[in-house]
């Protein structure tokens, strides 16, 4: 009966992220360097409003949107960090972690033959929803630009049936993050244009040494912002996501939203309020260590001559593998075989990210020191 299942989906397949941390889970041995979920508890006072929402019976449907306490807190965070006004009323929607924002988002904007510009290497969540739209990635080839999507690569992917552009930055798997001039350049492109920018900005909070700007601070009209707490508050486990959209865009969203899940958990709403609250702060140690990690990881990579930039922010490094003959697959299955280290392949990015691997620092420095002397046992072999 397979072949009953819908062509679309039989056509994507699980993440290559995924597939790789299933294949090494349970090896003995193994230092997997592999998932990027940050490896802190979530906040101890986060953890309590969760808890006193059950005790409170506070476990039931919410609005569909979210609490509206919890929109006003979002809307709050935005406002503040970009001075960019959504109304938490009409233009906010908590969703079920950023994956559902991008699902919801993607299926409210895209027709059967729209082409979605994307930067390749990429996070490997928005392919497949576009395909599973009949929609048509097309991907920009960031290799040569340091891995910065720029206004000419746009300009020259555009077509009468570009739809949306997506911009996530801080990028997954690269660390770049792009600046206000760059930005600025993007949206002077497209502001004329019918054409949507879906800007993922879920690891927001996680830039070290610039401030974080957002697109919708240029063109907020054209605009869908999503963000969430699983990366800042490291709470990937509860499911919350935020996305702010202009009015006429957002109330057809939350159809989408609606009849998809009906509302986010409201006893993880009520973690998320406390968090945007009163837990403002609670992303500044995490940042400051994965600083730290950033320094070591790439004084580390750079004593093994390896090719790689220094990242602006999220917790990853994007390597080029020395030599370039062996496939990312070949090359992450030898460490594995090896010397038992885990990184995934560039090629878990899309095409353009053949050649590399992806290390994520959201590890122990113990984890990490041990990763990286056993890269290097086997890069010196
Ligand atoms: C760029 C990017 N967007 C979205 C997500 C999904 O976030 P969430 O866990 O909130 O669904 C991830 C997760 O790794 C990511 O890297």
């Amino acid at each position: 009966m397979e072949h009953l299942i819908n062509q679309r989906v039989r056509n994507i397949e699980i993440s290559g992220i995924r597939k790789f941390f299933n294949m090494v889970a349970g090896v003995k041995d193994m230092v997997s360097l592999t998932i990027g979920q940050p490896d802190f508890p979530t906040p101890g006072h986060v953890k309590e409003a969760g808890k006193k929402a059950i005790d409170e019976n506070i476990t039931t449907y919410t609005h569909n949107a979210g609490l509206l306490q919890l929109r006003e807190a979002a809307a709050s965070f935005y406002r503040k960090k970009y001075d960019v006004d959504y109304s938490a009323e009409n233009e906010t929607i908590i969703t079920v972690g950023a994956s559902e924002a991008i699902d919801i988002a993607f299926r409210t904007i895209l027709d059967e033959g729209s082409e979605v510009i994307i930067p390749g290497p990429v996070y490997p969540g928005y392919e497949p929803i576009i395909k599973l739209c009949g929609a048509i990635p097309v991907y920009a080839d960031i290799r040569n630009t340091q891995f910065r999507m720029t206004a000419k690569l746009i300009e020259e992917l555009i077509t009468d049936k570009t739809r949306c552009v997506v911009l996530p930055y801080p990028s997954n798997p690269t660390g770049v993050s792009l600046n206000e001039e760059e930005l600025s350049e993007i949206a002077q492109l497209l502001k004329d244009k019918d054409i949507f920018v879906l800007a993922d900005e879920i690891y927001s909070e996680l830039v070290y040494e610039q401030k974080h700007v957002s697109i919708a601070q240029f063109i907020k009209n054209q605009t869908i912002v999503i963000n969430g707490l699983s990366k800042s508050h490291s709470m990937t486990g509860w499911r919350i996501g935020m996305l702010f959209a202009p009015e006429y865009l957002a109330k057809h969203i939350l159809k989408v939203h609606q009849y998809n899940v009906t509302c986010a958990t409201s006893i993880a709403q009520m973690a998320a309020l406390q968090a945007l609250t009163k837990g403002m702060d609670d992303a500044l140690p995490m940042r400051q260590e994965y600083a730290a990690r950033r320094e070591y990881v790439f004084n580390r990579l750079k004593t093994m001559s390896l090719e790689v930039i220094k990242p602006e922010g999220a917790f990853y490094f994007f390597v080029k593998i020395p030599g370039g003959q062996a496939s990312s697959f070949d090359f992450s299955m030898q460490l594995v075989n090896e010397v038992k280290l885990a990184v995934v392949p560039g090629s878990a990015f899309s095409e353009y990210g053949e050649g590399y691997f992806r290390l994520s620092y959201a590890y122990s420095m113990e984890t990490l020191t041990e990763g990286l002397d056993r890269l290097e046992k086997f890069l010196s072999k």
